[in-house]
C-alpha cells in the first residue's frame, strides 16, 4: 500500500520512451523497446491505477528520447489510456556522444566490471550534461507541485541534482537499473566524473539499487568521493539527508504465470511444438550485449554436446539475441563472433536430421516468448554481470504445464532472489555442461519442489510491490527531511532572534571555534580565524553590553594567539580552563593525569596501524586525530580504538571517550562545555544567551543551557539544539544581523 497516495502524478524520464514505430503497410505499429527497464516500468503504467485504488486518479508522464522518431509522426502517435509521452529531442551529435559515447562506451562496461572496455573521452561527458540538460528543461516545465519524480538508469545520473536546482522541494526518486561497482571501480571514471555523478544522485530524496551489495558499493564511492557522513543506509548531504537502499526489482507475476491460458499463446505454443518432434528444448534470450555472455553460454554447451554424446540429437538449443546497439563497436564484433561460433559448433555436430543450435538475431512478440518459456525444459541464463535479470524471474513465472530447470549465473542480481535454480559460473563451462546435463536429467518432483519456492517469492515482491515500496519509503524519507528542516533557520526565527538581542540589557554568546568560526582545514594548526571574523566577532564584543566567549576543545595557546587583542572570554579544552574576559586562566577542575600511561600507547598503536593519523595531548586529554587518513580504513580502526580504550575507562570510570568530526577524544567526564557555560552564567542577569557549535562537544552545551536560550547547531544534524544552520556563512549573516 503506499502511505501518502496524493501524489497526482507520476513523471518518469528514462533514456528509452516504452516504445518504438516500426514501419508497417498501414503506417506505423508501435513495437516495444527492449531491456529490462522498459519491461517493467511498462507493465507498471499499465496496471498502476487498477493495482492500487489511491491511486486511481493519478496520470503517469513518461520522458524519453524521442530523437529516432520518424519524421512524419508526433509524440500523440504513442498516446495511450495509461500514460502521455514527453518526447526528448538532443541534436543526432550530442546523441552519438551521450548514448553510443559516455552511457554505453564508458559507464555500461564500467559498472559491469569491463573496465578495458571502457573509453574516456572529454566530448563524452559533455554529451552527457547536455543531454541531462536537456531532459531537466524539458521536465521542469510540465513538473507540478505535488508530482512523484522518478527517474531511472546510468543515461540520467545528472538528472536528480539538475530538476533539485530548480525545484528544491520536488520529490525525486533516482532507480539504478545496473550493478553500481566497486570503488575500485568507480574511482577510474576521472575525478571531476565521479563526483558529478554521485552530487547528480545525491538529487534525489531516494535512490534504489537492486542489491544490497550496489547499495553498499555506492555509499562507499559516497563516502569517498565526497566525505558527506553516512550512517548505515542515510547520507548527509549538506542540504538534506538522502536514503540509498535496495530494492529488488520485479516483474508482473500474474500476466506471465497466467499467460499460457491465452489463446494465442496457445497457438503459438502448439507451432512451435510441432516443429520440435521429441527433442528437449534448451532456450535462451538475451539482448546483444558482452555482459550476458553468450559466447561463454555457446561453450558451455558445446562442452556438454562433447561430454554428454548420448544427448545428442536428443536436445535442441534455441539461442535468441535481440538486437541492441549494434551501431557500437563492441557489439558489432561480438554479433560477428556469436555467429561464427554458432556456425562452428552446428558445423560440427550437425547430422541431416538434426542441427543442435538454433540461432535467431531478432526481437520476440509476447505471444512467441511466451510459447517459448513454456515449452522449453531449460532456461539457460548465464550474465558475466547483470543488474538483476528479468528474463530469469519471468522464465521461473512461466513454468506452470511443463516444468522447466533454471541454470542461472551467480554474477545475476536475480541469484539472490532465486537460489533454488542451478546456480553457476559462466566462466566454468565444465560446471555450465554438468549443469544443463543435471536440468535434463532432473526428477519432476524435484523440480516442481525448486520451482515453487521461486514462485511464491517472486509473486510476493512483484514489481507492483517493488515499486509502491520505493514510493513508501520515498516518501518517509520526505518525512525524514521535514523533521531536519523545521529547525532550520528562516526568516521570521531570525527576526524573532534580532528583536530578543535588541531587547536585552545583557547578553552572553558561546561561539565554538572549529567547524563554527573556521572551518576545518587539513591540519589543526591551519584553521586559522580570518579578518572578516574577526570584525564579525569584534564588533559583537566591542559593545558593552557583551560578554563573547569563544568555546573550544582548542588549548589554553592556541586560542589566545587566535584573540590577541579581541574582547572575548575563553573556554579551553572543553572547559578544563577558563579564562574570563581580562582575568587569568583557571582550571576547573584538578585531574590526576596518570590515566594517560594507560591510553598513550593504546593510541600510538593506532597511528602506527592506520597511517596518516596523528595525536594530539592536551593537559586534560588526548586526542586521536584521522582527519588525513584513507576515511574509510580509519573508520574500521577507529572502532577497534574505541573497543580497546572501553576496556580502560570501564576501570576508570571518570573518563569518557567522545568523538567529534574526524576525531576521537578521551577526558575527564568531570568537566564539559555546559558546565563551563554554567559557571559562566550563574548569579548573572543575561536577558540574551545564544549558542552555537557543529559538534558532538557542543551538544553538552545546548543541552545545558536555561530553555529561553537560542542555541545553534551548524549543518544538519539531529541536535539538542533549537535551530539549525546549514553551513558557515549562514551562521555569519545572522551575527552580522545581530547588532545591526
Ligand atoms: N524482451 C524484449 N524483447 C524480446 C525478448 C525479451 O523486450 O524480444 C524483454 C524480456 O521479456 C525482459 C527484458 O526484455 O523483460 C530483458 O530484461 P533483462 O532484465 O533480462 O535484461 P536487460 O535487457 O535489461 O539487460
Ligand atoms: C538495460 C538498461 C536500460 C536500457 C536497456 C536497453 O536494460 O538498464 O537502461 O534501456 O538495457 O538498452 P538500450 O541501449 O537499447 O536502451
Amino acid at each position: 500500500m503506499v502511505k501518502k497516495t496524493h501524489f497526482e502524478r507520476l513523471v518518469i524520464a528514462a533514456y528509452r520512451l516504452p516504445f518504438k514505430l516500426s514501419k508497417t503497410k498501414k503506417g506505423y505499429k508501435a513495437v516495444q523497446n527492449s531491456g529490462g527497464l522498459v519491461s517493467a516500468i511498462l507493465a507498471l503504467s499499465e496496471n498502476f491505477r487498477t493495482s492500487n485504488k489511491n491511486l486511481k486518479n493519478s496520470k503517469i508522464v513518461w520522458a524519453g528520447i524521442a530523437n529516432d522518431l520518424p519524421d512524419d509522426v508526433t509524440p500523440d502517435s504513442f498516446e495511450n489510456d495509461n500514460f502521455d509521452i514527453l518526447p526528448v529531442t538532443i541534436p543526432a551529435r550530442v546523441n552519438d556522444l551521450y548514448y553510443g559515447g559516455f552511457c554505453n562506451d564508458l559507464i555500461w562496461p564500467l559498472f559491469h566490471y569491463f573496465p578495458s572496455y571502457a573509453v574516456f573521452n572529454n566530448d563524452y561527458f559533455k554529451a552527457y550534461e547536455e543531454a541531462n540538460l536537456k531532459f531537466c528543461e524539458e521536465l521542469v516545465k510540465t513538473i507540478k507541485p505535488g508530482d512523484f519524480i522518478w527517474i531511472h538508469d546510468y543515461q540520467l545520473m545528472l538528472l536528480p541534482e539538475m530538476i533539485r536546482k530548480k525545484l528544491p522541494d520536488a520529490t525525486i526518486g533516482f532507480f539504478l537499473h545496473i550493478p553500481f561497482p566497486s570503488f575500485e571501480i568507480f574511482r577510474l571514471l576521472p575525478r571531476h566524473w565521479r563526483e558529478s555523478l554521485i552530487k547528480g544522485m545525491l538529487g534525489a530524496d531516494l535512490i534504489g539499487f537492486h542489491t544490497h551489495d550496489y547499495t553498499q558499493n555506492f555509499i562507499k564511492s559516497v563516502k569517498r568521493t565526497t566525505g558527506f557522513e553516512c550512517h548505515q543506509n542515510i547520507i548527509y548531504t549538506p542540504d538534506k539527508i538522502v536514503k540509498a537502499d535496495a530494492f529488488p526489482i520485479g516483474i508482473d507475476y500474474d500476466k506471465f504465470h497466467d499467460a499460457y491460458l491465452k489463446k494465442s499463446v496457445i497457438d503459438e505454443t502448439l507451432k512451435l511444438k510441432s516443429h520440435l518432434s521429441n527433442q528437449k528444448l534448451i532456450f535462451s534470450v538475451d539482448r546483444l550485449d558482452y555482459s550476458k555472455g553468450l559466447l561463454l553460454k555457446l561453450q558451455g554447451y558445446e562442452t556438454f554436446l562433447e561430454t554428454y554424446p548420448q544427448w545428442r540429437s536428443k536436445v535442441v538449443f534455441n539461442m535468441v539475441v535481440v538486437p541492441s546497439r549494434d551501431n557500437i563497436g563492441k557489439y558489432k564484433e561480438m554479433k560477428k563472433e556469436i555467429e561464427s561460433t554458432v556456425g562452428r559448433i552446428n558445423g560440427q555436430y550437425s547430422s541431416i536430421a538434426w542441427r543442435p543450435i538454433i540461432y535467431q538475431y531478432k526481437s520476440l512478440d509476447f505471444n512467441e516468448l511466451i510459447a517459448l518459456y513454456n515449452i522449453s525444459d531449460v532456461g539457460l541464463i548465464t550474465p558475466l554481470r547483470d543488474g538483476m535479470n528479468l528474463v530469469a524471474k519471468e522464465y521461473i513465472a512461466c513454468q506452470v504445464e511443463n516444468e522447466g530447470v533454471l541454470i542461472l549465473s551467480e554474477m545475476a542480481g536475480a541469484a539472490a532472489e532465486l537460489n533454488e535454480a542451478l546456480i553457476i559460473n559462466p566462466v566454468d563451462n565444465i560446471e555450465m555442461a554438468e549443469a544443463i546435463f543435471n536440468a535434463l536429467e532432473m526428477k519432476p518432483k524435484e523440480k516442481h519442489r525448486r520451482l515453487e519456492r521461486m514462485q511464491n517469492r517472486i509473486s510476493n515482491y512483484n514489481v507492483f510491490t517493488w515499486a509502491f515500496d520505493f514510493f513508501n519509503q520515498a516518501y518517509d524519507t520526505k518525512e525524514q527531511q521535514k523533521v531536519q528542516n523545521i529547525k532550520l533557520i528562516n526568516k521570521t526565527i531570525s527576526s524573532q532572534m534580532v528583536l530578543a538581542y535588541r531587547k536585552a540589557d545583557r547578553r552572553i554568546l558561546f561561539l565554538d571555534y572549529d567547524g563554527t568560526l573556521v572551518p576545518f582545514a587539513k591540519y589543526p594548526e591551519l584553521a586559522i580565524v580570518g579578518k572578516d571574523t574577526l570584525k564579525i566577532i569584534r564588533k559583537l564584543s566591542d559593545d558593552p553590553k557583551n560578554q563573547v566567549v569563544i568555546i573550544s576543545g582548542r588549548d589554553k595557546q592556541f586560542l589566545e594567539r587566535q584573540f590577541v587583542g579581541v574582547n572575548v572570554s575563553l573556554v579551553a579544552e572543553h572547559g578544563y580552563y577558563i579564562k574570563n574576559g581580562i582575568e587569568n586562566w583557571k582550571a576547573t577542575i584538578n585531574t590526576d593525569e596518570q590515566w594517560k600511561e594507560a591510553v598513550l600507547p593504546i593510541m600510538n598503536e593506532y597511528v602506527s596501524r592506520c597511517y596518516g593519523t596523528s595525536i594530539e595531548e592536551k593537559t586534560g586529554s588526548i586526542v586521536w586525530h584521522y582527519r588525513n587518513a584513507d576515511l574509510e580504513f580509519a573508520q574500521l580502526r577507529l572502532h577497534e580504538l574505541r573497543d580497546d580504550l572501553a576496556e580502560i575507562i570501564h576501570y576508570k570510570t571518570d573518563l569518557e571517550i567522545i568523538e567529534g568530526h574526524k576525531i576521537l577524544e578521551v577526558k575527564s567526564g568531570k568537566y564539559d562545555k555546559g558546565q563551563a557555560a554554567n559557571a559562566l552564567i550563574m548569579n548573572q542577569n543575561f536577558g540574551f544567551i545564544f549558542a552555537v557549535g557543529d559538534d558532538k562537544t557542543d551538544e553538552f552545551l545546548f543541552n545545558s543551557l536555561p530553555h529561553s536560550a537560542y542555541t545553534i547547531r551548524v549543518g544538519l544534524s539531529p541536535s539538542f539544539a533549537k535551530y539549525n544552520v546549514k553551513d558557515i556563512p549562514v551562521l555569519f549573516k545572522l551575527l552580522e544581523e545581530l547588532p545591526n
